[in-house]
């Protein structure tokens, strides 16, 4: 195993998965999807899929993924010699990095355009209106639409290129910590400004009857999505782990910074939606691009804050598509035995032509914004949605499921509890024991239960 990575200290692994984790699952999906599913009880459910599902799959992946110090394909592999059948899940893995890297290289590459428009001062004195306006033009200009998409996949090749701890782990330990300080001066200031206490009620309210069979899927998907669950990113960045790190720790670490800035994300957005019904939001997938530059216009500095802003987002979805495509070019280098620029600069290319329709269908191309693929409960998609809802309410739950049912019931205790127990450190109460019952058990059969139900096998 000479040739792979490692990470260069403990606290590496954590800022690097950290970095995977948080991304733009919080900063623009979970804002917007909390939104469009009525708050409160949608979040409480989310939470709830957090503790009992995404903790024990997290720990699943990383302990799996440091037992074996192989890819995900190769992993299931070495750990179950004579049941080939674990490797699907393996490869559904590295099906969902193509997929979900495919349109999320789009939305990264809107933080760029973005990140330019603050630099410049595009948006200084723009009223409300042209602030959502200029947004839906933006998403209907073709070359801007491709143009960042390519850009952003460039530099996450360029990262992955440089190897595992050269690369990813030396941004993420600046980066990381940079955006956490920012997104809470900006909470801080749009909570006083803005309706702060319409949004906690928003965001905390515990009125059920909205509450629809979809939203639980969709709560539990995205469970998965931001913690970066469910296609083995997680095993992969567990294989470099070292031998002396706390894993349970590491992800309670991991899980709780997570949560924070999905929450903190909408407590940004939240007071200013509630406090200026001239803005625009129908659009909901656009929430985050519409709010805060107008958040910016009218904040002090803000000049200054909206370019670091959207640089760090920007740098908050790089550390996450660099552990997308690191599953993809993990599986080449030790199962096809590619060196690594030529996995990378490979897979990254059949990644960016995959994406352009994605890039294009939301308002740049005619009849590919018109063209519908699936449905979510009777609501058409098009290409990009479609992808979204494939892989996240899809393709990472039951991966995730087969992860739990792997790692509870085909992995031997003696070497579960021994991963479980090395470098521990932690906490006393989280334990082996506990673990065990949960990924046996609760996380594989929630997981279960909530497909069934959306595929109308079961209804209540
Ligand atoms: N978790 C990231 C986010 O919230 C997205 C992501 C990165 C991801 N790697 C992943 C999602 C692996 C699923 C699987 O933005």
């Amino acid at each position: 195993m000479g040739t792979r990575g490692r990470w260069g200290t403990k606290f590496g692994f954590v800022l690097a998965a950290a970095g995977s984790a948080i991304g733009l699952g919080n900063l623009w999906k979970f804002p917007y999807i909390a939104y469009d599913n009525q708050g409160g009880p949608f979040v409480l459910i989310y939470l709830v899929c957090i503790a009992l599902v995404g903790i024990p799959i997290m720990i699943a992946e990383v302990l799996v993924g440091r037992r074996a110090n192989r890819n995900p394909v190769g992993a299931f592999h070495a750990l179950s010699p004579g049941q080939p059948l674990w490797r699907i899940v393996g490869w559904l893995g590295v099906a969902s990095g193509f997929v979900i890297l495919s349109y999320y290289s789009v939305v990264a590459g809107w933080t760029l355009e973005y990140s330019i428009r603050s630099i410049t001062g595009y948006f200084v004195d723009m009223e409300a209106t042209a602030i959502t306006q200029s947004f839906v033009e933006f998403l209907g200009n073709p070359i801007r639409q491709v143009g960042w998409h390519f850009v952003f996949i460039t530099l996450t090749v360029i990262v992955v290129v440089g190897g595992v701890s050269k690369g990813i782990e030396r941004w993420t330990k600046i980066l990381v910590p940079l955006l956490f300080s920012i997104l809470i001066v900006l909470m801080i200031y749009s909570m006083r400004v803005g309706e702060g206490g319409k949004a906690l009620a928003f965001l905390f309210n515990l009125d059920f009857s909205t509450i629809t069979a979809h939203s639980v899927l969709e709560a539990l998907g995205h469970a998965f999505f931001t913690l970066s669950l469910g296609m083995g990113a997680m095993l992969t960045y567990g294989s470099y782990l070292s031998k002396d790190s706390d894993i349970g720790k590491a992800v309670l670490t991991i899980s709780i910074l997570d949560t924070l800035v999905a929450l903190v994300a909408c407590l940004i957005m939240y007071p200013i939606i509630f406090a200026n019904p001239e803005l625009d939001i129908s659009e909901s997938i656009g929430i985050i691009f519409t709010t805060l530059p107008y958040i910016f216009q009218n904040m002090p500095f803000g000049q200054i804050v909206s370019p670091l802003f959207f640089c760090l987002m920007a740098f908050a979805a790089l550390t996450s598509t660099i552990s997308l495509l690191e599953v993809v070019v993990s599986y080449a280098i030790d199962e096809l035995k590619w060196d690594r620029s030529t996995a990378t600069i490979l897979t990254g290319s059949i990644i960016f032509f995959f994406g352009v329709p994605s890039a294009l269908s939301n308002g740049a191309v005619g009849w590919l914004s018109g063209l519908t693929l699936l449905s979510k409960g009777g609501q058409k998609l098009n290409w990009f949605d479609s992808f979204d809802y494939l892989a996240s309410n899809w393709m990472l739950p039951i991966g995730g499921m087969m992860i739990a049912l792997f790692a509870g019931w085909a992995m031997s205790y003696k070497d579960k509890k021994e991963e479980f127990e090395t470098g521990k450190v932690g906490f006393a109460w989280l334990n082996v024991n506990l673990w065990d019952v949960l990924i046996k058990f609760v996380a594989p059969v929630a997981v279960f239960l909530v497909l069934l139900y959306k595929l109308g096998i079961i209804n209540g």
